[in-house]
């Protein structure tokens, strides 16, 4: 493998638990937050971006406990161009082995003018007294230029080099607004290197943005242009469109080497346990088509396609499952299958969980093999999302006994363990059996929240499919979503909202003042 130092070898740089958690309804408690943080340690990254420390004491909190937990990583900590942001950065990252603090400040005429209301002038100075604190406190600090693509290229290059000139080690030039194309992106990262007298005394880094959906292309022409760094998030996940996927840069760059020869640190069988560590913990699902992690990556389901891969694998495929983690069987369970079988199968899909989550997932699992005859995958997967991810939970569903039908009114009986307490509502009333049963959760846990999505898809084929729901609720501009899975769409819709609750209930720990957004 190549070392760091290798001029070929590019950082990644993992921003999902602070820029990806911005993404409205991702929202991770501190333990889920440190699970991430083991796995992408496990994953290969260098740099983990934590938190936001200045945000909240949840967000100090989280990024000081990552900093005490790993110790082969660098930690980073985001703070605003003030002292105090870069003060609070420090404290929380005081425990790491390795620690980056990170600090920006926008740099466009757009922002500084309407955003930040600050002349060119001031913010160039704000920028040499930014980094020259965060260099006081932390020898390895990064710069970026927020909506850097949309900068003007003469003071975006002298504040460059001032931040170099300040000790910036790292110097990031972020397409904030995912506005950029790849050829004007290479080019303008070209630009910076030919202009900028220091800029070999740092290393270049790309954050993109995928509003556009060209996050990782992109990302891939900045590297093209000498960028050595790259910022990105598993699944994609972050603010409105979200960023770059890590999973597609890693496999682009080792599926082409032979036209882009550089390499990463990752070990990228450990994918796709971590795109689904990150896709339960967050509520977000994989769409099925997504590259690399998405449950149709390794799927040929025409006939010219079967054939094909029956022939030679590389007909149709360019990357083994193997490389990133899924070793697919074909094998089916059903009720009589036992625990051996089922843990197999977990690994398999790529999970790795503890000793009394897999049990935990058994149990739902045998209940499951009673009422449908095959359990798929996709059965197994949603059943892990909605059982292994819970165990922090405050509210847990119990039970729920629900009348429907034409003749009306419709009502819910719902056990619902309350922080420890079962307690149960009974004969709840509503418009339609949902209705009746989200009243029932209302009546247990009073609470007023907007809901703003409520959705329901069948796991697999066949009327005994398991239901997936999804429900996206607000509460004061705050936003999360819930899932739940079961074969019966009541109960499947009684757990996403409880998941959903239980998310909110987390947030609601958090301040999210707009002028901290970046
Ligand atoms: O998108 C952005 O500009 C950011 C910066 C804080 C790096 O997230
Ligand atoms: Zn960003």
């Amino acid at each position: 493998m190549s070392t760091v130092n290798d001029p070929n070898r590019v950082i990644i740089f993992d921003t999902t638990l602070r820029d990806g958690e911005q993404a409205p309804g991702a929202s991770m408690n501190l333990e889920e937050k440190l699970r991430v943080a083991e796995a992408l340690e496990h994953l290969g990254v260098d740099v983990i971006e934590a938190g936001f420390p200045i945000a909240s004491n949840g967000d100090f909190e989280s990024v000081n406990e990552v900093a005490k937990l790993l110790k082969n990583t660098i930690i980073c900590g985001l703070a605003r161009a003030g002292r105090k942001d870069i003060d609070r950065a420090a404290e929380a990252l005081k425990p790491a082995k390795q620690k980056r603090i990170h600090t920006f400040i926008a740099t466009s005429p757009l922002h500084m003018k309407f955003k930040l209301q600050m002349e060119p002038a001031a913010v160039h100075q704000a920028v040499i007294d930014s980094v020259t604190h965060a260099r006081n406190l932390c020898d390895d600090v990064e710069w970026s230029s927020e909506d850097g693509t949309r900068s003007e290229m003469d003071f975006l290059c002298r504040v460059i080099e001032a931040a170099i000139k300040a000790g910036a080690r790292t110097i990031n030039i972020p397409d904030t607004v995912g506005y950029t194309v790849p050829s004007e992106y290479e080019q303008f990262l070209t630009t910076i290197r030919n202009r900028v007298p220091n800029i070999d005394k740092a290393r270049i880094s790309v954050h993109c943005h995928n509003d556009l959906g060209l996050a990782v292309a992109n990302s891939l022409a900045g590297v093209q242009a000498g960028a050595r760094q790259v910022e990105c998030t598993i699944n994609g996940l972050g603010e409105r469109a979200g960023n770059a996927a890590l999973e597609e840069i890693v496999m682009a760059l080792r599926t082409r080497a032979d036209a882009m020869p550089y390499t990463t640190g990752i070990t990228t069988e450990n994918i796709m346990k971590t795109s689904r560590l990150v896709s339960a913990i967050t509520g977000f699902p994989v769409q099925p088509n997504k590259a690399i992690v998405g449950a149709n990556a390794f799927a040929h389901e025409s006939g010219i396609h079967q054939d094909g891969m029956l022939k030679h694998a590389g007909t149709y495929e360019i990357m083994t499952p193997a490389s990133v983690g899924l070793n697919k069987s074909n094998l089916v369970l059903g009720k009589h299958s036992g625990r051996h079988a089922f843990k197999n199968k977990l690994r398999d899909l790529g999970f790795d969980l503890g000793d009394n989550a897999v049990e935990d997932v058994f149990r739902r699992f045998k209940d499951l093999a009673d009422k449908k005859k095959d359990v798929f995958d996709d059965d197994i997967i949603a059943l892990v999302d909605d059982t292994a991810m819970r165990v922090n939970d405050i509210i847990k569903f119990v039970s729920l006994r629900v009348v429907a039908g034409s003749f009306g009114p419709q009502t819910a009986d719902l056990e619902l363990d309350i922080d420890g307490t079962v307690k149960k509502a009974v004969g709840v009333k509503g418009d339609g059996p949902v209705d009746a049963t989200f009243n029932a959760i209302k009546a247990l846990f009073p609470h007023e929240v907007k809901l703003n999505l409520y959705q329901v898809q069948a796991v697999t084929q066949g009327t005994d499919a398991q239901a997936e729901v999804t429900v996206r609720i607000e509460e004061n501009g705050r936003t999360v979503n819930g899932q739940g899975a079961d074969t019966d769409t009541l109960v499947a819709s009684a757990r996403a909202y409880v998941n959903a609750l239980n998310k909110l209930l987390v947030k609601r720990e958090k301040a999210a003042p707009a002028a901290l957004s970046a």
